[in-house]
């Protein structure tokens, strides 16, 4: 990954908290996320006046990502979308395919960021080489927590 990609912060909440700043405009852009999901991207954009958008999870579906329910509620006031895989707290890796399909969709018109916190406790690698790919919607791709550190309940 090119050093101008990243971005060194303390903690994920900050960079996080610095998308939403830097995206999204007091009282006019939104955000959109899965429910339930990590607090702090709805806490971020309350800070910010952003409206926060929500997309079911349903247990029903093993907590799956719907990438015709997200594209379905992404007004074009969103200008990002938060994906936390694994999810916290519903502890389920989302579809890379839906990923893409939401990241396509939203080319060029909302930023998708990609929280993998959790990655090293899931049966799965980190994605930042499969959805760095330069295409314009594609972001962020993860927050890693250093090694030791705890993991919530359900991602375990
Ligand atoms: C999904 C997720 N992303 C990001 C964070 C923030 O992590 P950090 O401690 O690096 O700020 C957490 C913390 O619990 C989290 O659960």
């Amino acid at each position: 990954m090119a050093p101008e990609a990243l971005l060194v912060g303390r903690g994920s909440d900050e960079a996080i908290d610095l998308l939403v700043r830097s995206f999204c405009r007091a009282g006019e852009d939104a955000v959109l996320t899965l429910t339930p999901t990590f607090g702090m991207y709805a806490l971020a954009a309350r800070i910010q006046g952003a409206q926060l958008l929500g997309v079911p999870l349903r247990a029903s579906a093993g907590f799956a990502l719907d990438a015709n329910a997200v594209l379905a509620r992404c007004t074009p006031a969103v200008k990002l979308v938060f994906l936390c895989s694994p999810n916290n707290p519903t502890g389920n890796l989302l579809s890379e395919a839906a990923i893409l399909a939401i990241a396509d969709a939203l080319s060029a018109r909302a930023l998708v960021v990609v929280d993998e916190a959790y990655i090293e406790f899931a049966a799965a690698t980190a994605s930042r080489n499969r959805y760095g790919g330069g295409r314009s919607s594609r972001c962020c791709a993860r927050c890693p927590r250093p090694t030791g550190s705890p993991a919530p309940a359900a991602a375990r």
